[in-house]
């Protein structure tokens, strides 16, 4: 059976204060939820309180980004070593937000994917189309280059301890969600592209949906049949709504 996972992207956004009254209220939502496969992605510098908050419960924490490189004089930059000293599960790679606004390319993107399954992290790695993309009918072909760039450079096989968001960039925090068949046709079309080279490794893929999930969208689309659960931005930072989608993916 897939695993099922709903993960937080909390962004640049929380505070201590903040992020502990919001964990609180998670741990408390979902307690008895114990087979829920739930996690948090959080920024850098509260990595150390919030492994110290969620350590004992079912929740799982990881970061947004990480260094493609292991160690050196990279000022800024944060290692995929240094996230394990925190006890990160996963990191997101290749989120839209940081090919586009950081100039990130699929080259880029793969050796970060690759330093994250270095260190024994389970890295989620983002691919997605933007509207232009779609609308000029590329989005397949996108996906594709997007896909092999990881493939080719990190092997097949490390998709077996990976996750997949689809992230449609027009749908990413503008309220606009890939209608349910939308983006069941482009995770059954990754699922599609990895089975060609190994076809137990993409039925136990994990592919997540992420643009726009909230709680009132959240069960028809994990209700899909290649949709594994989500990667929720805003809406993983209002504790009821959360615990609401982490809630429809088990159901
Ligand atoms: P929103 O859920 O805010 O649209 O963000 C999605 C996202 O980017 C998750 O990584």
């Amino acid at each position: 059976m897939r695993k099922k996972l709903v993960a937080g992207n909390w962004k640049m956004y929380g505070n201590l204060v903040e992020n502990e009254q919001l964990l609180s209220a998670v741990i408390a939502g979902l307690n008895g939820l114990r087979d829920a496969q739930v996690a948090v992605c959080v920024p850098y510098p509260y990595l150390p309180s919030v492994q110290n908050k969620l350590q004992h419960t079912h929740i799982s924490w990881g970061a947004q980004n990480v260094s493609q490189y292991e160690k050196g004089a990279y000022t800024g930059e944060i290692s995929a070593s240094m996230l394990n000293d925190f006890g990160c599960h996963y990191v997101i790679v290749g989120h839209s937000e940081r090919r586009t606004l950081f100039g990130e390319d699929n080259r880029t993107v793969a050796e970060k994917y690759l330093a994250v399954q270095r260190a024994g992290i389970t890295p989620i790695l983002c691919v997605g189309e933007t509207l232009a993309q779609r609308e000029a009918g590329t989005t397949e072909q996108i996906i594709e280059e997007q896909l092999a760039a990881v493939i080719d450079l990190a092997g097949i096989e490390t998709l077996s301890k990976a996750v997949i968001a689809y992230e449609p960039v027009w749908a990413i925090g503008t309220g606009k969600t890939a209608s349910p068949q939308q983006a069941q046709d482009v995770h059954a079309f990754i699922r599609k592209k990895v089975a060609v080279q190994d076809i137990d490794i993409a039925k136990e893929l994990t592919i997540l949906y992420g643009g726009s999930v909230k709680a009132g969208n959240a069960s028809e689309l994990f209700a899909m049949s290649d949709i594994d659960g989500g990667l929720i931005g805003g809406a993983s930072l209002v504790a009821n709504d959360f615990i609401t989608i982490c809630r429809a993916v088990h159901n």
